[in-house]
C-alpha cells in the first residue's frame, strides 16, 4: 500500500480572550490508499479541529503554529491558502455528521450534485447527470434517477448520508474524511453506512479517515486506530493490536466503557472513565491524562511522555510495564 496522507507534528491553537488554547499537540498520523483509519476520542479532544485543518476550513481565530500536512507528496501548508483549497478539493472529499445541514434545502439532489461537478470539471449537463447517477448507484442507491429529483427533506437520514458520500466522491478524490458520519443515524442504518464506506475503500482504493467518539464503531470499520486524548495521539496501531493489547492507560479505560469487545476474548463490564475531562483552558505540561490516570507518578505531571514504537504499535506513556 502507498502512503497518500501524512500529518507530521501538527500544532494548532485557538486565540481566545484569555490567551491561547493549544488544541492539536504534535499530532502525527498517516493514511495509505485503501486504508481506513479511525481517529477516536471523547468529545472536545480535537477531532474536528484536525478535520478542519485538513480541509483548510479552520475558524478565523485558529492558527496552525507548526507541522506538515502532506497529501500525495505535496506539503499543503507550504502551498498558500488558495493552492491549498484547490489541492484539497481535487484530492480530498469530506462527509460531516449532519447531512441535512450540509445539503441546500432549496435545490433538488440532481441540481446540487450537477452544480458540484460543473464547478469542478466544467462538463456539460448531460454528462454531469450521468456522473451523478453513477455515483449515487456506487453509494448503494438503487433508484438514482428517482432520488435525483427529490429535495433533501424528502429523503430519510440514511439516504441523505449516502447522497453526501456520493457528493464527496464526485471529484474522485483519493482521500475521504468522515467526521462522525453515522452518529445521527439509528443502529441499523449506521451499520449499512459503515459497510458502504468499507466497500468504497476496497473497490476504489480510497483512503478513509474516519472520525468517531466510539471505539465500537471504530472496531466495525477501521484497519487502524489513532486514539486521541487532550489533542494528542496517545496510542496508534492496527485495530486488533489496540483491542487485544491496549498499551496506554486511556485506551485501556476507554475499552472498559464499551459493552463487548469484538476482538477481545471476554465480555467486559461497562465502566465510566473517572475524573474530569481534559480542559484546554490552561497550558499544562506533562501527560494530559495524568489527572485521571490511576498509574500517574510525579514525572507524568512534569514532562510530556515520549511516543515509543513497538512492532508498529505506538504509545505515549512513561510506564515501562506496558512495554
Ligand atoms: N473556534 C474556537 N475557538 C476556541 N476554542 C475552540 C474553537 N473551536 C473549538 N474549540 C475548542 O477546541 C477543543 C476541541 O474542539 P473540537 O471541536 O476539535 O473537538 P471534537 O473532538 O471534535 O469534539 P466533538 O466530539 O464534541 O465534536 C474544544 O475544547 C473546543 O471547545
Ligand atoms: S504518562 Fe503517566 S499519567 Fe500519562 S498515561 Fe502514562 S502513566 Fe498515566
Ligand atoms: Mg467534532
Amino acid at each position: 500500500m502507498s502512503k497518500i496522507l501524512s500529518i507530521e507534528n501538527l500544532n494548532v491553537i485557538y486565540r481566545i480572550p484569555e490567551g491561547r488554547r493549544h488544541v492539536l499537540r504534535d499530532v502525527t498520523l498517516s493514511l495509505e490508499k485503501g486504508q481506513i483509519r479511525a481517529v477516536v476520542g471523547e468529545s472536545g479532544c480535537g477531532k474536528s479541529t484536525l478535520v478542519n485543518s485538513l480541509i483548510a476550513l479552520l475558524p478565523e481565530n485558529a492558527v496552525i503554529e507548526s507541522g506538515r500536512i502532506i497529501i500525495d507528496g505535496t506539503d499543503m501548508l507550504g502551498s498558500g491558502q488558495s493552492n491549498m483549497r484547490k489541492l484539497r478539493s481535487s484530492k480530498l472529499g469530506v462527509v460531516f455528521q449532519d447531512p441535512f445541514s450540509a445539503l441546500d434545502p432549496l435545490y433538488t439532489i440532481e441540481n446540487q450534485m450537477a452544480e458540484t461537478i460543473n464547478i469542478i470539471r466544467k462538463t456539460n449537463r448531460k454528462r454531469a447527470m450521468e456522473k451523478t447517477a453513477e455515483m449515487l448507484e456506487a453509494c448503494g442507491i438503487r433508484n438514482p434517477e428517482e432520488i435525483m429529483k427529490k429535495y433533501p427533506h424528502e429523503l430519510s437520514g440514511g439516504l441523505r448520508q449516502r447522497v453526501m458520500i456520493a457528493m464527496a466522491l464526485l471529484n474522485e478524490p483519493e482521500i475521504l474524511v468522515a467526521d462522525e458520519p453515522t452518529t445521527a443515524l439509528d443502529v441499523t442504518i449506521q451499520k449499512e453506512i459503515l459497510q458502504l464506506l468499507k466497500k468504497l475503500a476496497a473497490d476504489r482504493q480510497l483512503a478513509v479517515l474516519f472520525i468517531t467518539h466510539s471505539l465500537d464503531v471504530a472496531a466495525e470499520i477501521a484497519d487502524s486506530i489513532s486514539v486521541f486524548y487532550g489533542g494528542r495521539v496517545v496510542e496508534e496501531g492496527r485495530i486488533r493490536d489496540i483491542f487485544n493489547f491496549p498499551l496506554h492507560p486511556y485506551t485501556q479505560a476507554l475499552l472498559k466503557t464499551i459493552p463487548s469487545i469484538k476482538y477481545g476474548k471476554n465480555e467486559r463490564k461497562l465502566m465510566p472513565i473517572e475524573g474530569e475531562m481534559f480542559s484546554f483552558l490552561n497550558e499544562t505540561s506533562g501527560c494530559s491524562f495524568a489527572p485521571r490516570c490511576p498509574y500517574a507518578r510525579k514525572e507524568c505531571f512534569e514532562k510530556d511522555p515520549e511516543t515509543r514504537m513497538l512492532n508498529g504499535h505506538s504509545c505515549a506513556c512513561v510506564l515501562e510495564e506496558v512495554w
